[in-house]
């Protein structure tokens, strides 16, 4: 060993860096999305009903903006985790019209909102939301080629709360959705919906392919949750159905809807990679993430997620003409409201959401834009 050192290191450097090819996707090929542009339900609502609509009360917001943020949870939802883990600001709602900045993306997502037109709670259903951002990357761009005199010019300070119409390309797309649509279906056309949920499934593919067009072509898709989980669908349940309910004391017919929309969506995701090749998908399977959360309750430190629905947490209460929350600590619920989840639970989601461990292919958030098989 008498060759210089300095050779070694290159040797080494040389290794190294092939290593780092054959490994697969390293931590440092981060992909530094500019932006996020998100379409989805109450899961990703970060102020689209608010706006729309009317303000969400308190206790919202209660744990970590210390009142209402236009968010059902006491605090930040997944993908606001997502956001701070891209380092990215939070998402500001497309319908928010004070004091909101698009530099970092948009929000489309509103609670309620379904794929189907007539599937959900909202009117955003999941076309109008891929309708708004149509809009919204059209005009912001004659805006902006305005303001610039095409490019000739550099963008004012005061309008840097637009976004550059070059981001649109590089920017993650992330979708959560149909959640609704299954609560809704069974309720309004119990056992009918193993037909409709190829009908959702089409529509869904129908938008993802909207947005390519337009650009479009790093896709971050969740699958929808355990919804025979939720308190909502607990509660009601007489005693004498315990044999609906699964080792968890989830809903298992409920649930295997669940199922089943996920199967066949991760599916049509799988056909979206082969036919829209430039693209980048990850699928992620958000279902698995909260399913165990709820079976290992006690031993993450979260009360049963039964229980949640008798606290009521994320409810009103008026006393002596003070609205208060019914709960003081909400950290130990994975249920806020008993439909969605506490700031805890999505704390604990997102870090596996976000490292890839739950997405196919394992790939983590920040390097969704890197091809892999
Ligand atoms: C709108 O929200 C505010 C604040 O939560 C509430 O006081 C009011 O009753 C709501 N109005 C309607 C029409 O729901
Ligand atoms: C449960 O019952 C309440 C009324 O008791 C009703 O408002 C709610 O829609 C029911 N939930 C489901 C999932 O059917
Ligand atoms: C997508 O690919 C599948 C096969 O993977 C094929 O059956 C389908 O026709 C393709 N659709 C489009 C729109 O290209
Ligand atoms: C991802 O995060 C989860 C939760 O923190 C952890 O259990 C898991 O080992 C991590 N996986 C990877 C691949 O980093």
């Amino acid at each position: 060993m008498d060759s210089p050192p300095v050779t070694w290191m290159f040797v080494l450097v040389v290794i190294g860096l092939i290593g780092g090819e054959m490994g697969g996707v390293k931590a440092s090929k981060s992909c530094r999305f500019p932006a996020i542009y998100n379409f989805g339900d109450s899961n990703s609502d970060t102020g689209g009903s608010s706006s729309a609509f009317n303000e969400t009360a308190s206790p919202n917001g209660m744990t970590f903006f210390r009142k209402p943020s236009a968010r059902l949870c006491d605090g930040r939802l997944i993908i606001d985790f997502i956001a701070e883990n891209l380092k990215l600001p939070f998402l500001n709602a497309y319908l928010d019209s004070i004091g909101t900045s698009y530099r970092h993306g948009a929000n489309f997502a509103v609670a309620g909102s379904s794929v189907l037109e007539d599937g959900g709670y909202s009117p955003f259903h999941l076309d109008y939301q891929v309708l708004q951002f149509i809009q919204f990357k059209k005009r912001t761009t004659a805006l902006y080629n305005q303001l610039t005199n095409n490019g000739k010019k550099k963008i004012s300070p005061c309008n840097r709360n637009l976004p550059l119409p070059n981001d649109f390309s590089k920017a993650l797309y992330t979708v959560d959705i149909g959640q609704n649509d299954l609560s809704y279906g069974l309720k309004n056309y119990p056992g009918k919906l193993q037909e409709i949920i190829p009908v959702i499934i089409t529509t869904f593919v129908q938008a993802i392919h909207k947005l390519y067009k337009e650009g479009a072509r790093f896709f971050w898709v969740h699958n929808t949750g355990p919804l025979g989980c939720l308190p909502f669908y607990l509660h009601n349940l007489t005693a004498n159905s315990g044999n609906l309910l699964d080792q968890s004391g989830c809903v298992k017919p409920t649930n295997e809807i669940a199922q089943e929309y996920n199967r066949q969506l991760k599916d049509r995701v799988s056909q979206l990679k082969a036919n829209l090749s430039d693209a980048t998908f990850t699928y992620v399977d958000v279902y698995s993430a909260k399913y165990a959360l709820i079976s290992n309750a006690k031993n993450l430190g979260f009360d049963d997620i039964k229980k949640s629905y008798d606290s009521q947490c994320g409810k009103t209460e008026i006393v002596n003409g003070r609205v208060l929350g019914k709960c003081n600590d909400p950290s130990e619920l994975i249920s806020w409201d008993s439909v969605h989840y506490s700031e805890a639970a999505n704390l604990l989601l997102s870090k596996q959401i976000i490292n890839g461990s739950l997405s196919h292919p394992h790939v983590s958030i920040a390097e969704a834009c890197h091809k892999l098989p």
